[in-house]
């Protein structure tokens, strides 16, 4: 544990960036290996104006975190995963792939430097942030000769203003998230930059977040802008299949595998009609940010539909499992946590 902590309130924690000691660094060239990188002062950085990623959008990321468990460890989960999902999108957006034991590598690096920034047991979580672009500068569009890898963290507590209440989703008719064969399935920076109008305006009319249709019939659900939806109906779990155009949640995996394997519940990953989703018992969303938060009302062209004031009981199962796992309160079947020393 270092000694020249900042002083942080762990109970006013919400998810903006926090700055910490250091980020990881490293440098690759289009047809080259990532060199070693190592560990910088957290700060800013230099880049032309004509870099690839101001200019076309040729830049990546990954969400993971990092906890304190109750057995007095730092752990992180599924950054496997993560890393996996890092490799797609860099392929995607044809930046240099990064091999997964290098990019669990940075992580660990990043957050074992860190580790005094990481809340107390129970108090939140350190947001890891890895993130890669295209530095050298293009007048035309290209993929670029140059790239960057960063591992930044901040300590976060709750992603959405007033904890963990239930969501008050719109269901978003005017526009389009992703595509069909895409990039939705990659986390590419460009799928955020298409989200924020619509936040904009959902959050100016009194929403949380949106819920995104698929672009070609506009009848079946998706997912938010920055969370996998989950329904529930019968004692039935259902999610939106992975149809191209959206992101493999870590959580929604891993929410898949504890339902199924752990609870004994059905699980579907299956295309989800609008009108099937408001007629279910239960809607939660899931994410690495968000975790598993419920959802208490949706509207849908101006008529609203109501789930209830809490988190359903079949998410209320998930999350507990979830987040026990993460902090070793309970054991971990699955082989998801990885130490940091
Ligand atoms: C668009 C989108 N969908 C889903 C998710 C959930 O993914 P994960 O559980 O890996 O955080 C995220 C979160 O980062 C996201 O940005």
């Amino acid at each position: 544990m270092r000694s020249d902590k900042i002083n942080i309130d762990w109970d006013k924690l919400g998810f903006n960036p926090i700055k910490t000691r250091s980020m990881y660094f490293a440098n690759c060239s289009l047809n080259g290996r990532w060199n070693k990188g190592g560990l910088v002062p957290y700060g800013n950085i230099e880049l032309s104006p004509a870099a690839g990623v101001l200019n076309y959008g040729q830049g990546v990321f990954e969400g993971t975190k990092a906890f304190n468990t109750y057995n007095n460890n730092i752990a992180l989960f599924r950054i496997d995963k993560n890393a996996k999902r890092m490799a797609w999108s860099t392929k995607r957006l044809c930046i240099p792939q990064m091999d997964i034991d290098f990019f669990v590598n940075a992580v660990k690096v990043t957050v074992q430097d860190n580790s005094d920034y990481i809340p107390p047991y129970g108090k939140g979580s350190l947001y890891i942030r890895p993130i890669v672009w295209g530095t050298a500068p293009a007048l035309g569009v290209k993929a670029v000769s140059e790239y960057t890898f960063v591992v930044f963290v901040s300590p976060v507590g709750p992603y959405f203003k007033g904890g963990i209440k239930p969501l008050n989703l719109k269901i978003e008719t005017n526009y389009h998230r992703a595509a069909p064969r895409g990039i939705g399935n990659a986390k590419a920076i460009g799928n955020y930059s298409a989200s924020l109008y619509p936040l904009v305006m959902a959050k100016k009319e009194g929403y949380d977040e949106v819920i995104y249709l698929d672009s070609i019939d506009g009848e079946m659900i998706e997912e938010l802008g920055s969370a996998n939806i989950f329904i529930c109906k019968d004692g039935t779990i259902k999610t939106p299949k992975l149809s191209g155009s959206i992101l493999d949640g870590v959580t929604r995996d891993s929410v898949i595998k504890i339902a199924s394997d752990l609870l004994d519940i059905n699980v579907e990953q299956t295309d989800i009609h609008i009108k099937e989703m408001l007629e279910a018992d239960e809607v939660f969303c899931t994410g690495t940010a968000v975790t598993i938060t419920p959802v208490g009302k949706i509207t849908h062209n101006n008529q609203v539909f109501e789930f209830g004031n809490g988190m359903g009981p079949i998410a209320k199962k998930c999350k507990k499992v979830l987040t026990g796992i993460q902090r070793q309160e309970l054991d971990d079947p699955f082989g998801w946590l990885h130490f940091v020393d």
